[in-house]
């Protein structure tokens, strides 16, 4: 069996959904429950054996060394993390607390306990760290994309705190032997994310009627990738990466904030007419040390493990706004206060 942290979360809830449905062995799904999880994402695997859910921090060592113990799991996925670049702004504690100090907590527990493994299962063993692009900071307009010998320059609170855990897996490769490996990923999208990122944002505000909140010129750039095809790089790496290695992992869909918008605004339109959404786009104050642009070069996974994306942006979002026109229930149960607090302090300006 392999433990997933974070696997009630976005990208997690997706990657433990798609490997089940492909046959994958059993999971057990570390998860902390944090705004950002919600277990409704998981609700039609209520009834599957295969799939053990422990509402835990990975953090807490004892509980982590308990589990290893009890399920022996052949890999770890951690997606476990803080992840919203805005919400860093505000109050980065959390981010060091979980994206530093728990995952350090994780690694280590992780590697007191494979230490004592037999040798052929220490050898099959894999900790698979699941981390972003933003820990290269930002590019020129017309640089090459980020491979992974690029120089980490991490410019935000979220990003510098992803960067440290990066490190941290380096050293318990380079220190203690630990057969880790690291992925860097672009900007996600698809079903089940929290509608405090991009995408899933302008969907809820434009189904309301309210402002599309751009930041600054809305010419920033990012390299979107669906969230479905982000989780086949991942089981392409878990199966054949390298241990020690990284790998970057892009959509090749490079597309200014405003692109991303109107293309948005123009599949609404398609899919629930009767608003004119494009009259919805609001410019408003941009982020602090926004970082203006993503781009991957994936030639290396590419290259060694033969993953490429099967969706073009176009397609992706077609599914994406499919799937939150389709899940009003999911949607209405991440509207909490909790989340309104969150959208009046972000957006209290705009
Ligand atoms: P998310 O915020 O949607 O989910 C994070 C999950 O981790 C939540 O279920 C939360 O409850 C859980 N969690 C948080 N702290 C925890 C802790 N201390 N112990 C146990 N569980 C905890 O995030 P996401 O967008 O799904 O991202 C998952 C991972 O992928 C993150 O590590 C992120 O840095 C990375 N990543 C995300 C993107 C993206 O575009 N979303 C791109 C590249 C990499
Ligand atoms: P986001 O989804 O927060 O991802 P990240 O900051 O990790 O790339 O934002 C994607 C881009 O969209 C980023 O350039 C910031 C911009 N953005 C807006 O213009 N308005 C918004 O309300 C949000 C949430 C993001």
């Amino acid at each position: 069996m392999i433990l997933v942290t974070g696997g009630a979360g976005f990208i997690g809830s997706n990657f433990v959904l798609d490997w089940l449905a492909g046959a994958g062995e059993p999971v057990v799904n570390l998860d902390k429950l944090t705004y950002a999880g919600n277990l409704g994402s998981l609700a039609s695997l209520a009834r599957d054996a295969r799939h053990v859910f422990v509402r835990g921090d990975i953090g807490d060592a004892e509980l982590v060394a308990a589990l290893l113990r009890e399920h022996r799991p052949r890999a770890i996925v951690n997606f476990a993390a803080e992840s919203h670049v805005d919400r860093s702004i505000h109050g980065p504690a959390a981010f060091i607390e979980t994206n530093v100090v728990a995952t350090f907590n994780l690694l280590d527990a992780t590697r007191a306990w494979w230490s004592a493994l037999p040798e052929a299962e220490r050898a099959a063993f894999r900790f698979l760290h699941v981390s972003t692009d933003e820990v290269y900071g930002s590019l020129a307009p017309d640089a090459a994309g980020f491979c992974e010998t690029t120089p980490y320059a991490p410019n935000s609170p979220y990003s510098a705190s992803k960067a440290a855990s990066d490190h941290l897996v380096r050293a318990y490769r380079h220190t203690y032997g630990l057969p880790t490996l690291t992925t860097n990923c672009s900007n996600n999208y698809g079903p089940r994310q929290f509608p405090e990122k991009l995408i899933p944002l302008m969907i809820v505000n434009a189904l309301a009627g309210r402002p599309l909140p751009v930041y600054g010129d809305g010419r920033n750039v990012r390299d979107w990738l669906y969230v479905g095809d982000h989780c086949a790089a991942l089981r392409a790496v878990l199966a054949g990466g390298r241990p020690g290695e990284t790998y970057n992992i892009g959509g090749n869909a490079e597309m200014t904030n405003l692109d991303v918008v109107r293309e948005l605004t123009t599949v609404l339109a398609d899919e629930r007419p009767g608003r004119d959404y494009a009259a919805l786009v609001t410019f408003v104050a941009d982020r602090p040390g926004h970082d203006r642009r993503y781009a991957i070069d994936a030639t290396k996974i590419r290259g060694e493990l033969g993953w490429t994306p099967a969706e073009t942006f176009a397609s992706g979002l077609i599914r994406t706004v499919r799937w939150y026109l389709a899940n009003g229930e999911w949607l209405a149960s991440v509207a909490t206060k909790e989340y309104q607090k969150w959208i009046d302090l972000q957006y209290a300006a705009a």
